[in-house]
């Protein structure tokens, strides 16, 4: 195979890789991502002979127990238990978002339970990084600082000082001299996050890599890496808000719908312990529209309000606006509710928002949208202390949801008093007490709560 350097272009969503440039990824769908790079031809022949290999079968392998780490509480939940040794855990989300100031305060907390620690950074200084710290708190010793940018030096000074964990922030600014293009591109972060990998399963370190999700030019997103890595942890949240949401999207060593809910505050990420209580406050009561309803992330329920603000159309074409929900789903939701309840919904704009900015996905809140959505366009509003859940389906039919009790139990837990609910869950719910429980099978039979 001829050597030299060549032009290949990636995807800078995804990482695609293709001879040409393309206008639309076929791999992500995304547009206008493709950037050029050079990239230096390897010869694809292995230089170990086939004699050195061997295979196992599964009882000669020694079984290894996972052993974890435990740093901040809701971290570690995330995290399925704590922090794998040995494992490279991709932290993703916004510029400005919060990511070193958690790995610094997971640092923090692990330094004071006596293992040793590097945090590298490529794109502050030490006195900067200095200045965060001081707004965290107190610092042992064990935790080691660098600047540095050059991966050849990192790694030398990781496999000399066999840290326990190590933190890379962030990935983008991290080169590796191997490859030529420039630190951020498709291939220095392909590269960079492999020689990390290796690092990490070699000495048995756990990493973790800091990655910017970047909307547009030339920086390498982080699902680049999100096939290479054992962990996926992203932080969401609106930036001018003050909670933030960690999620696992991929995780080997654990499930991955669970999250965990901080709040931004002046001296770093503080755990939101009771996440139902914090997304409930300050909610308007006697309001039309609005209603609680409850939501299973991974195997926490946790209580939410959805509102709603049905208002007369101006125009031929009704407005719809969904915040935090699929809008897909809130047209689906009025079209059964025109259909099956006959209500004129097509002459009615529709917004509908849960509040504290946080997305769901689960169906389970369809029947919340139902009530908020008949509550606002009736301008009654529901009692304060009615809660409800279930998935709707295209006939009308309350379907059932999964978890029926601990969402029940959740809701009992906060003082809610009546609680709506698919007719099929009520079976499940005979030894609860202290709510009141109402069974539907059809929105056609919805109990008269306005
Ligand atoms: P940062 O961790 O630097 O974000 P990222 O690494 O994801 O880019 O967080 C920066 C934001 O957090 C910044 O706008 C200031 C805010 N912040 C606080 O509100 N309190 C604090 O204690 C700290 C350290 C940061
Ligand atoms: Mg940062």
């Amino acid at each position: 195979m001829a050597k030299g350097k060549v032009s290949v272009y990636f995807c800078n969503e995804c990482g695609y890789e293709s001879t040409k440039w393309m206008g639309q990824c076929p791999a992500c769908k995304e547009w206008n991502t493709f950037v050029e790079e050079k990239v230096e031809k390897k010869s694809a022949k292995t230089t170990r002979e086939i004699s050195e290999v061997k295979t196992y079968s599964i009882s000669e392998i020694e079984d290894a127990d996972d052993e974890r780490m435990t740093g901040i509480l809701e971290f570690d939940r995330v995290l399925g238990g704590g922090i794998v040794k040995g494992s490279l855990i991709l932290v993703g989300g916004d510029p400005g978002i919060g990511k070193s100031t958690l790995l610094l305060q997971m640092c923090r907390e692990m330094s004071h339970a006596d293992l040793k620690l590097l945090y590298v950074s490529g794109e502050e200084s030490l006195r900067q990084i200095k200045i965060r710290a001081n707004r965290i708190g107190q610092f042992t010793d064990k935790l080691s600082l660098l600047s540095e940018t050059n991966l050849t030096l990192i790694r030398g000074v990781i496999e000399k000082a066999k840290p326990d964990v190590v933190v890379v922030d962030s990935i983008q600014t991290m080169m590796c001299e191997d490859v030529s293009s420039a630190p951020g591109s498709v291939s220095q972060v392909r590269e960079t996050t492999n020689i990390l990998m290796q690092l990490a399963k070699g000495l048995g370190i756990t990493i973790f890599v800091v990655g910017h999700v970047t909307k547009e030019g030339t920086v390498a997103g982080p699902r680049v890496l999100e096939h290479m890595v054992d962990t996926v942890l992203y932080i969401e949240g609106d930036r001018y808000a003050s909670y933030r949401i960690l999620r696992s999207v991929k995780n080997r060593f654990g499930s991955t719908n669970e999250m965990g809910v901080f709040e931004m505050k002046g001296d770093g990420l503080r755990e939101v312990l009771n996440p139902s209580e914090y997304m409930l406050a300050g909610r308007a009561r006697d309001a039309s529209g609005s209603i609680v309803t409850c939501s299973v992330e991974g195997t926490r329920p946790m209580l939410l309000e959805l509102q709603a603000l049905v208002t007369k159309s101006n125009f031929g074409m009704p407005r719809r606006t969904a915040v935090g929900i699929d809008y897909n789903r809130v047209n689906l939701i009025m079209a059964v509710l025109e259909k099956r309840l006959g209500m004129p919904l097509s002459d009615y704009d529709a917004y509908v928002n849960i509040t504290g900015g946080i997305k769901i996905n689960e169906p389970a809140i369809d029947l919340g949208l139902v009530l908020a959505i008949i509550s606002s366009f009736k301008n009654e509003p529901i009692d304060d202390k009615t809660i409800c859940f279930g998935e709707v389906g295209l006939s009308g039919e309350v379907r059932s949801v999964n978890m029926a009790l601990q969402r029940v139990n959740e809701a009992v837990k906060l003082g809610f008093r009546r609680c709506i609910l698919p007719k099929v869950s009520v079976e499940e719910l005979d030894k609860v007490s202290g709510i009141e429980i109402v069974g539907v099978d059809n929105l056609t039979n919805l109990p008269n709560i306005l």
